[in-house]
């Protein structure tokens, strides 16, 4: 069934399945693995808080057949007010036919379907966010992996048969990330069973693009895994006092325009009649363009050109507000929330005094963040001083979205 969210809502184009159907045989703890308590939270309702707290998206539970409904209260828990975002459906005997039933009751809008364990319920937002970005990037898949630790033997009947260069080798882990056409064609054309979703995309010809996974994302099989789990959301492991805190990441951007473009003015997102237009592939707003610069390089996404270069032609001519807004999406998908951003521009004009706070104003809404703008003049020195043109330098503060709770 593919249900379709209410109108007035934005539209995610992005869906996480959560497949959570399975019995949990070898943890052996006498109910389903998904619905085993970790603290008064049950293991699925923590994996989906870690996924509410990632990127926007759509959110398909797929529970065993005679839980939906429990399935569907934690699912609202881990919700909050974007219950609309949630559905639930019944899984089937293996891991591949429950993700099959997920992927059915993804919204058509979807672009980019991640499927995750709902066994893996420590895994940070941020790979999310780091899977997302490789979707995005052009990926048709992604997946996150970690270096083997452990020195590998093949073995056979109980003797050493090689030794195995671990170099070579990756530990994958989930949310795995497709093209939401790729996922469905390897789904409608999957003939054997495969251990994840990587492997069937694999099988039909896709190629996999691997991004960092997270030791947090490790998925609760045995009973030691859940005792680990359960100390992690505790506090009371060293392993989690050891792990390193999410700090705050500050970015730096700089942009220079010319005077001598066409029509009017556009700099920090205001229109100014009557003074010189600068020269630039979109509105020349070299404020804006500053601050893009700095919030990308923050979330270490790049910068400008990475996202808007000549390939995007939809950003000839824009101006402000619809590169703040893009780059804010960018960054939340990575993970991030923006916390403030400060630019300076250098210009001899416009005179910015009587319209700063208009200007802060247009680009914090835009950025859904507080920008500081302040103006000064250059002494009448170098190209600014000269009256050849603006600079812009800005200062971005990012921080990333959620970590598993101490
Ligand atoms: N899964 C599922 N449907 C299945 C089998 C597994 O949705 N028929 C889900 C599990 O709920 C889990 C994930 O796939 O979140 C990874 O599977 P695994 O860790 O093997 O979980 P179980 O199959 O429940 O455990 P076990 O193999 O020990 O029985
Ligand atoms: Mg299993």
């Amino acid at each position: 069934m593919t249900h379709t969210p209410p109108p007035l809502l934005p539209v995610p184009t992005i869906a996480v399945i959560v497949v959570a159907a399975g019995s949990g045989q070898r943890l052996g703890a006498g109910a389903p693995k998904a619905f085993v308590g970790l603290d008064g939270r049950t293991i699925l309702r923590r994996a989906l808080e870690q996924v509410f707290a990632g990127p926007l998206a759509q959110v398909v539970v797929v529970a065993p057949a005679d839980r939906v409904g429990d399935a569907r209260t934690d699912a609202e828990l881990a919700a909050g007010e974007r219950h609309d975002l949630v559905s639930v459906v019944a899984g089937g005997q293996t891991r591949q036919a429950s993700v099959a039933a997920g992927l059915a009751a993804v919204w058509p809008d979807v672009e980019y379907v991640l499927v995750h364990d709902a066994a893996r319920a420590l895994t940070p937002p941020a790979v999310f966010g780091r899977v997302v970005a490789a979707l995005e990037a052009g990926a048709v898949a992604a997946l996150p992996v970690l270096p083997v630790i452990d020195t590998i033997k093949r073995v056979a009947d109980g003797v050493v048969v090689a030794a195995v260069d671990r170099s070579v080798l990756a530990a994958a882990q989930t949310p795995q990330g497709f093209r939401r056409s790729v996922l469905d064609a390897a789904y409608a054309s999957a003939d054997a069973d495969h251990t994840d979703d990587a492997a069937l995309v694999q099988a039909s010809g896709g190629v996999i693009v691997t991004v960092p996974g997270d030791d947090h994302a490790f998925k609760i099989t045995t009973p030691a895994d859940l005792e680990r789990a359960r100390r992690l959301v505790a506090g009371a492991s060293g392993e989690a006092a050891a792990s390193p805190p999410a700090l705050p990441r500050v970015g730096i951007g700089t942009d220079v325009h010319a005077f001598g473009g066409d029509g009017d003015l556009w700099l920090a997102g205001l229109e100014w009649p009557g003074e010189p237009a600068l020269y630039g592939h979109s509105d020349g707003d070299a404020v804006a363009h500053a601050i893009v610069d700095a919030v990308l390089a923050a979330a270490g996404l790049g910068d400008i050109g990475t996202h808007f270069g000549t390939s995007a032609p939809e950003y000839a001519g824009a101006h402000a507000g619809a590169f703040l807004a893009r780059t804010r999406q960018l960054v939340e998908r990575a993970g991030f929330r923006i916390g403030n951003v400060s630019v300076q521009v250098q210009a001899n004009r416009p005179r910015f005094a009587a319209r700063r706070a208009e200007a802060e104003a247009v680009l914090s809404a835009a950025l859904g963040a507080p920008v500081a703008v302040s103006a000064t003049t250059t002494d009448g020195l170098g190209f600014t001083g000269a009256g050849e043109g603006v600079s812009a330098f800005a200062v971005a503060l990012v921080v990333p979205a959620g970590v598993p709770e101490a």
